[in-house]
Order: structure tokens, then C-alpha cells, then sequence
């Protein structure tokens, strides 16, 4: 999608939705981007968190890094960051030294082909071989060699030559006890475990057929790759969908391969551990619905418990997790090529919401006719829900408890935080510090016909009242909004005494100069223009408090909040308030 020059700014057809003409304008003059098609909308930042998909520390990273400017690090030791490019340079080579092996071996290629996989699919996920020898990489790739072949001492490293530390560094080369250094991946399948800006960072490696030693071989933890962090296909699945919905995660390599060939892209697996907090806050940020399988027997239990007890605190609003245990002996890739891709979705449609699993697993066991057995659930369940972030899973957790122990919701409060309570007006607020000059036009408005407030869409109404516990004027539309009854003095009452009245009832005996039809424009036109306000303040402050602390939880309510965005405010004139 490449930038074309249109006046002061640049268009392109919109990374962000499916288009033919291109709806994308960039402004370099303001350093924003906004879409007329999907009203995505942000900046160099927030462009890089949302199409890249990068956190907030590595967008800001990534843009120093254009920028060729050097982040500062609380607690830095003052020494410049470390440089790992060498480490993905050697795992971009080796790379494509396994696919050439791959096309080179008859035994690797008939290993694949035997288990189902299709040239195109192989291609995909760049699978490769590592052929059996004990220096095939350093032969290939390393320059700094002693032994063998005599070189010169003061030998520099040529255009593709790596030390033999970079290439211990990238996990490519062991060492063992004896000091020698060798192949860690010998006469293996490979597969290469990408970052989510598809750069190699790691390598799972299978023995074809039955194995001694273990039957993968992964890298090692490096300075690049963690693996309670990575999740393997994502990058994949990124590349292959454009919208990602859900996603669903596997246990192992050719499961994510063998699905994504059935035509089930949305797949990715953890790496051999069960799926970590960090990989839920990563898998929430491409989607709000993720479905873990795994095995029936009791290791694939005892993993999918320890999944959902990482996951819990990443559930926050409009996040599901669900559960698919398989068939006994079965395995996502067995499966699929057992029963095809229809019906695997539908196992997949089957799986039980976290909420179901949870309380199915706990009270296993359990007479919940009798207070023993309901008392031992609720002491077994809170500890769970206090997991939760406040919100509505954790509402129907307590109600789900509380219908199943014939505990009251009250009796069940004491122990769980209460949702905040709205706060309503406070006594310390000045007029001139609360009103601005369009929430007291609109007010003027709203004071004199109550009704109109009614004429605005229901969904403009309740962006505003979102902000009714922060805002007074958005405290009083909800106040308008809940009693559209109530007439001026009715709202007037509502406030007498507080130090807001004389303002509300100076702003109430306005004359009336609008017709209804334009009362009607004006409003929805203000209390839209009123929400994009509101949301920006609430974006930069969030922004904020991100540069100042940096934590998933407040970058997922950044991104609900430019989710939330578009919607309401649909471009429009430009308006002095
Ligand atoms: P599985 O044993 O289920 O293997 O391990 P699989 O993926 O179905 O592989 P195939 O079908 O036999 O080829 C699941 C995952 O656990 C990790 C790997 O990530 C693997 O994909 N694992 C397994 C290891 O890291 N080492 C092992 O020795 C075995
Ligand atoms: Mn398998």
C-alpha cells in the first residue's frame, strides 16, 4: 500500500480495511494518519501498535530506532543497549540453509510428505531440514574458525561471516562439556519460530521418526527468544488473515502446520509449556476470543487448568477464553486430517467458556445440596474471582456462585471488591473549572427542552454518559437521560445546593433562539464533537500514564479506547466551539 503524494498530505488504500480506492490520508504536517472508510486514526505510535501489533515499549523502541535515537531506560546501567542484530542475522541465514537442505534431501522431504504436508504449506511456514552432520552451520556461516583450516589471525568477518560466539549467542551452535563446539540441530525438521514482526528468533527441531533423545529440540532461551513468551504461527496467522477473530492454540508445531493446511489459519501453539500470562496478554491484542485445546488425559487437564489460572487476570471486559479437550489419542492434527475442517470448527464452536470450565472442574466432587459442600465451593471459588478484573466476567462469577451456594450476592460482597459506585456530584467543583463553553451551549440547550436530549442517537447518548462519573456535564445528560421525564426544574432540583446550581440555572433562562429540527442538529453535533474531546483527553492520559508506567492493562484500555473511537464521530465540518 504505498503512499501516494495528494496535496499537503499522502493517500494510500487503508492497512486497516478491505478497500479499492483509497480512503487512507496521512498528514505530515500534523503527524497523524485518519482512514474516511473505517476512521482508523493515530499516529506513528499507535499505528505501529495496532498493524504491528507491537506494545507500547517496543513501538516507542522501534521509532528511536528509525529515528536513530537512543531510548533512556530507567535503571539503565548507562552502557548502549545491546545489538542483537547479529544473533537475527545468523537465524535469517540458517534459515535458509535448512529450506535448501530441505529441497536437497529425499529422506527429510518423503518424512513430510508421509505426514500429510503439502509443498505450499511447508513453504509457508518455511520448514526446513538440518542435515545430519556436526558443523553443517559453521562451515556455512561462521568465519572466525581456528581449527581445520589455517586463517590468517587477524581475519576479518566477510559480509555473511558470524563468530562462533554470535552463533552460540543465536542458539545454532552447543558447547559441550569438553569445551567442543557443534550443531545443536543434527538431521532434523525445522521449523522456524518467528517474532511478530516475522523475524526468526528460534528454531523447533523433530527427529524423523522414533527418537532416543527427545523428539523436538528447541532453542535455547537467548537474548531473542523466550519462550513463555512466544507463541509459534502467530506471525503466520497474522500474514494469513486479514481480520483475525480468534485464535486458537495448540499444543504442538505440525498441529498449527496441519490445521493451517486443512485451512484453519487462526492457529498458533505454545511452546511446549502450558500457555503463560504473557502469552494471553499477547494473544488479546490481535483478538478478544481465545479458544485453548488440549489433549483429554490428565497432562492435557492439568496444562489446560494451569492455562486458565493465567489467564484469569487478563480477562477483562469483552474477553472470552474458552476450552476444547480432544478425543482420547487425538491430537489437533490427527484430527483434522480424521474429520476435516468442518468439523473440527465445530468441536471448536463446542468448547466451554472459561466461567463453565471453571465451576465444572471445582465443584467435581462436590454435594452442593448440603452447606458443606457449598461452603468448601465458595471458599475454593473466590480466590479465582478475586483473579478476575473487576468487570462482567467476574459479576457472573459471583452470581454463578452465589446461585449455586444459595449464597445472597450481599453475603458474597464482604469478600470481593464491589464494583465502584458512581460518584455523583462533587461539592469542591467550580463552575468555571467544569464547563467549557461547548458542554455550556449544550447545556443551555438541553435545560430548555429536556426532550431533545431524546432526538440523539441512543449510542451518542451513551458515549457521553460514559463520562458521567468524571464529568459533570455528562452527568447531567445521564441524569436527563434516566428521567426523560423530568422537566427544567426537576434537573434544576437535582443540583440545588451544590455549588453548580446558580450555573445551571443561569445557563436554564437563556432564550430559546433554534428551531427543533436544528436543536436536534446542534445537539448531536455538539455532544459528538463533546465525545472525540473526551476521548482524546482520555487517550493522552492514558498516553501519560504509559510513558510513566507502561503495563498491559493500561495499553488494552488505550486500545479499547481507540477501538471505540471511530464510530461516533464520523468526519465532519470543522466547528469553532
Ligand atoms: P507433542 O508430543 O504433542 O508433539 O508435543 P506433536 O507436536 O504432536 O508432534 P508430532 O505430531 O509428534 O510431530 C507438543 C509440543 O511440545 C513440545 C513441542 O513444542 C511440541 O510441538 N515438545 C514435545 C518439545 O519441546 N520436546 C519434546 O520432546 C516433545
Ligand atoms: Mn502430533
Amino acid at each position: 500500500m504505498p503512499l501516494k503524494k495528494a496535496g499537503r498530505n499522502f493517500q494510500a488504500r487503508c492497512p486497516f480495511h478491505e478497500e479499492k480506492t483509497p480512503s487512507f490520508s496521512v498528514a505530515p504536517d500534523k503527524q497523524f494518519y485518519y482512514c474516511f472508510g473505517c476512521q482508523a486514526s493515530g499516529t506513528a505510535l499507535t499505528f505501529l501498535m495496532e498493524y504491528d501489533r507491537l506494545e507500547f515499549v517496543e513501538a516507542v523502541e522501534t521509532l528511536a530506532r528509525m529515528a536513530g535515537v537512543e531510548v533512556p531506560r530507567e535503571g539503565d546501567r548507562g552502557g548502549p543497549r545491546e545489538d542483537h542484530s547479529r544473533i537475527y542475522d545468523a537465524l535469517a541465514q540458517a534459515e535458509k540453509l535448512y529450506c535448501r537442505a530441505l529441497k536437497k534431501s529425499d529422506a527429510a522431504v518423503s518424512y513430510l510428505k508421509d505426514r500429510g504436508l503439502t509443498g505450499i504449506v511447508a513453504r509457508d511456514f518455511a520448514i526446513g531440514y538440518a542435515p545430519d552432520g556436526w558443523q553443517t552451520i559453521s562451515d556455512a556461516l561462521q568465519s572466525d574458525r581456528k581449527q581445520g583450516d589455517k586463517r590468517q589471525g587477524d581475519q576479518q568477518q566477510g559480509e555473511k561471516g558470524f563468530s562462533e560466539k554470535d552463533l552460540l549467542g543465536a542458539g545454532l551452535l552447543t558447547k559441550n562439556d569438553r569445551g567442543r563446539v557443534y550443531d545443536r540441530f543434527r538431521d532434523r525438521i525445522m521449523f522456524p519460530i518467528r517474532d511478530t514482526r516475522g523475524r526468526v528468533i528460534g528454531f523447533g527441531g523433530r527427529v524423523m521418526g522414533a527418537a532416543d533423545g527427545p523428539k523436538y529440540l528447541n532453542s535455547p532461551e537467548t537474548p531473542v527468544f523466550h519462550k513463555g513468551r512466544e507463541l509459534y504461527g502467530l506471525y503466520e496467522a497474522r500474514n494469513a488473515l486479514r481480520r483475525i477473530e480468534q485464535l486458537i492454540v495448540v499444543e504442538g508445531y505440525m498441529d498449527v502446520v496441519a490445521l493451517s493446511q486443512a485451512g484453519v489459519a487462526n492457529v498458533v501453539a505454545s511452546l511446549g509449556t502450558s500457555a503463560t500470562t504473557d502469552h494471553f496478554h499477547k494473544l488479546y491484542r490481535y483478538c478478544e476470543e481465545v479458544v485453548c485445546c488440549f489433549d483429554g488425559d490428565a497432562a492435557g487437564r492439568r496444562a489446560a487448568w494451569k492455562a486458565l489460572e493465567n489467564a484469569l487476570g487478563t480477562l477483562t471486559d469483552g474477553r472470552q477464553l474458552k476450552f476444547m479437550f480432544l478425543p482420547d489419542g487425538e491430537d489437533p492434527d490427527s484430527l483434522v486430517r480424521k474429520e476435516g475442517k468442518g468439523a473440527f470448527l465445530e468441536r471448536i464452536k463446542g468448547a466451554s467458556p472459561a466461567i463453565e470450565y471453571l465451576f465444572a472442574e471445582l465443584s467435581s466432587g462436590l454435594d452442593l445440596h448440603g452447606l458443606d459442600g457449598q461452603a468448601k465451593l465458595a471458599s475454593l471459588v473466590m480466590p479465582y474471582i478475586d483473579k478476575v478484573p473487576d468487570g462482567v466476567l467476574k459479576q457472573l462469577m459471583r452470581n454463578r456462585l452465589a446461585a449455586l451456594t444459595g449464597l445472597g450476592g450481599a453475603g458474597l460482597d464482604a469478600g470481593v471488591a464491589a464494583p465502584k459506585p458512581m460518584r455523583t456530584a462533587q461539592p469542591a467543583r467550580s463552575e468555571a473549572s467544569v464547563l467549557t463553553p461547548l458542554t455550556r451551549r449544550l447545556l443551555a440547550a438541553l435545560l430548555r427542552t429536556p426532550e431533545s436530549l431524546q432526538s440523539v442517537s441512543a449510542d451518542l447518548r451513551a458515549r457521553v454518559v460514559d463520562y458521567a462519573a468524571t464529568d459533570f456535564f455528562a452527568e447531567v445528560v445521564n441524569f436527563i437521560d434516566k428521567n426523560p421525564q423530568a422537566d427544567r426544574s426537576e434537573i434544576l432540583g437535582r443540583w440545588a445546593g451544590s455549588p453548580l446550581a446558580e450555573a445551571l440555572s443561569g445557563l436554564a433562562s437563556a432564550p430559546r433562539t433554534l428551531s427543533d429540527e436544528a436543536l436536534a442538529a446542534e445537539l448531536a453535533d455538539g455532544l459528538s464533537n463533546y465525545v472525540t474531546g473526551k476521548d482524546r483527553e482520555a487517550r493522552q492520559q492514558l498516553l501519560a500514564e504509559l510513558k510513566a508506567a507502561p503495563s498491559p492493562e493500561k495499553l488494552a484500555a488505550l486500545r479499547a479506547l481507540q477501538a471505540a473511537e471511530p464510530g461516533a464521530n464520523l468526519p465532519r465540518k470543522k466547528r469553532s466551539n
